[in-house]
């Protein structure tokens, strides 16, 4: 019995009807919006690669703060660009330092403004690697798991001890949920919780960012550390070792050409779940609308939509601000 009793188009026919049986909407509450610190301006710095992106000087932490808040944002994300680096990232350790000094600035403005902070040692490392560097015997260099650890620790309850609602680490190194989660609750940080970069990729899609945040690596790649394109078995790996190691939040990323990873996440594991919709992925759109060759405002509505639908929770994404204006925030 179909045609001509079934008729989808009877709940396409006007949009009130499509409105009324939507399966999925996204909403600005659900996102969340990355932004980044630079110790060493005084002014806003475009990033070339990303149309309407800025490094922002401390000194704009607190309105950035306010403007979130009024466009009903879930979120913050913080990254820093400090004033100097080296091999062991030692200025991601200073408590003055660009995110601790952001976070302040944003919880005195805005208390009720959830602000996470990510923790990586690739902002404030002078070689730009995720992780600390030893050298093998054959005289080549690797990053070293273990003692980058306890510099994630560090950081972590450095940034807990700012004020930061959630902490989130990147660095894709083994165990690092664990040692963040003792160095927190060593620090009376047990609340804090940890949004896990658990599933992250070595993807070409970070390479705005990469400009954005200052932390290209200066030889090599990544590969050695963040999750093979290829692979997805390896996702539910990864999300059972972080939930057993204290996750309370896991993150897809980048989200777009990951869409089948957030699904399968989403169905093995029952924490929230976060997808970063990249800087590659922002510019993507950007350059192809600036080209006249797709429409903006469609284009991100139906992105941040395609990704809630694959199963993400929440997305931390760019088009956070243009998104919350457009859903009539
Ligand atoms: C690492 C980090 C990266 C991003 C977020 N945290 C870059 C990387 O892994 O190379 C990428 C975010 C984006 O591309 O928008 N600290």
């Amino acid at each position: 019995m179909g045609f001509p009793v079934h008729r989808p188009r009877r709940l396409r026919q006007s949009p009130q009807l499509r409105a009324l049986v939507r399966e999925t909407r996204v909403t600005p509450a659900d996102l969340v919006l990355p932004l980044f610190f630079n110790a060493a301006i005084d002014a806003p710095r475009a990033i070339s690669t990303m149309p309407g992106v800025f490094q922002q000087p401390l000194s704009a932490a607190a309105q950035a703060a306010r403007d979130a808040k009024k466009l009903g944002l879930g979120g913050v994300i913080l990254f820093g660009l400090p004033k100097a680096k080296d091999a062991r990232g030692q200025s991601g350790l200073d408590p003055d330092g660009p995110v601790p000094v952001a976070v302040r600035a944003m919880k005195d403005a805005v208390p009720d403004l959830v602000v996470i902070t990510d923790v990586c040692v690739d902002e404030y490392t002078d070689h730009g690697h995720c992780g600390l560097l030893r050298s093998r015997p054959d005289g080549t260099t690797e990053v070293d798991n273990d003692a980058t650890l306890d510099v994630l620790a560090q950081m972590a309850a450095v940034h807990a001890h700012a004020g930061a609602d959630i902490i989130a680490p990147s660095d894709m190194m083994d165990g690092r949920v664990a040692a963040i989660r003792r160095a927190l609750d060593a620090g009376s940080f047990e609340h804090t919780p940890i949004l896990s970069y658990a599933v992250k990729y070595a993807s070409a899609f970070y390479g705005p960012f990469r400009e954005a945040a200052d932390c290209a690596p200066k030889f090599g790649d990544r590969a050695g550390y963040q999750m093979d394109p290829g692979n997805v078995r390896e996702a539910l790996r990864e999300i059972a070792y972080d939930e057993e190691e204290g996750a309370d939040m896991l993150m897809v990323k980048p989200a777009l050409p990951y869409l089948d990873v957030v699904r399968l996440v989403r169905e093995g594991s029952s924490l929230p779940l976060f997808a970063y919709n990249v800087s590659g992925e922002y510019a993507m759109l950007h350059a192809a609308a600036s080209a006249g060759m797709i429409d903006l405002d469609r284009a991100v509505i139906e992105v941040l939509t395609s990704i809630k639908r694959a199963g993400a929770d929440r997305i931390l994404t760019y088009h956070a601000p243009h998104a919350a204006q457009l859903l009539g925030a």
